[in-house]
């Protein structure tokens, strides 16, 4: 039984955000959960900045005058550091959780010193990622990895199960450093697809190193931001569901999102109006 009421948006640009819901999920069970993909603008690394955030700002109008979430947790690097703030602005009565690169823990808990950050071309090139570098991690030595491989690689493996290793090993190589007799011993996840692929990315890192992935973190901040209530006082049966932008996800995307406990009511496929881009 759920409790009966608002839902908590997850949004993200594919199924990456699947990484930050399930540990969502754990901490609040009695939520009822909103998972929201933009795969027909899908990878959101590429994108150009002004139409992405104009994109986003677009959508969460339709979203939140639909279904009215509590809060939005936005479960994607490459949207938050660039649309957080326009977004918060938009929309002052919706409390927006980001997920950004986990720059402070690593600076913190690296012992070489040398931290990688692995993200998507846009998270990589970001101002808010180089201000997060200058206000924690000056005392490091942190290599942005931009890939442009990764996220597409995931979104496979998620609907296939199947990844070329090759692959992911050339995309995670240039986060490997050797310096004065010193090498990386964390690598972030600034990705909300990276980690399921991180048992691959481990089997073909050239060394051991900690990936770190911040979901959990991000699960924790999203739940300290609700009103506590007594949840055995709860009513109705609230379903999750995802919804697709493109109107039309795949038989293999329905199935991986059953297996998350969404499902993908055939009316809300096509519910988006059209978008820019
Ligand atoms: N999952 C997204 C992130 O955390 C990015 C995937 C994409 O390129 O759209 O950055």
């Amino acid at each position: 039984m759920k409790a009966d009421r608002a839902p908590l948006l997850v949004f993200d640009s594919g199924v990456g955000g699947l990484t930050v819901l399930r540990e969502m999920r754990v901490l609040m069970p009695d939520r009822t959960f909103l998972y929201v993909a933009d795969d027909a603008g899908f990878p959101y690394g590429a994108w150009e900045e002004a139409e992405l955030t104009a994109r986003m700002v677009a959508l969460f109008g339709q979203l939140l005058a639909k279904h009215r979430p509590e809060i939005v947790v936005i479960a994607c690097n490459t949207a938050s550091t660039l649309g957080l703030a326009a977004l918060r602005k938009a929309y002052p009565d919706t409390p927006f959780v980001g997920t950004v690169p986990a720059i402070k823990p690593a600076a913190e808990r690296t012992r070489s010193g040398l931290v990688s950050v692995l993200a998507t071309p846009g998270t990589v090139k970001r101002q808010y990622t180089r201000d997060l570098i200058a206000q924690w991690a000056t005392k490091c030595h942190v290599r942005l990895v931009g890939s442009t491989e990764l996220a597409g690689l995931a979104e496979t493996y998620m609907r296939e199960g199947f990844v070329e290793e090759d692959a992911v090993k050339a995309e995670i190589a240039p986060c490997f450093v050797e310096q004065a007799g010193k090498r990386t011993d964390i690598v972030v996840l600034a990705c909300t697809h990276y980690p399921f692929l991180v048992n691959r990315m481990r089997k073909t890192a050239p060394w051991p190193v900690d990936w770190l992935d911040p979901a959990e973190a991000i699960a924790r901040r999203a739940l300290s931001i609700l009103p506590v209530v007594d949840d055995n006082a709860g009513g109705g049966e609230g379903a999750d569901i995802a919804l697709f932008t493109s109107g039309a996800p795949g038989k293999s995307i329905i199935r991986l999102m059953k297996g998350f406990g969404l499902a993908v009511p055939i009316e809300e496929r096509v519910a988006m109006e059209p978008l820019e881009g």
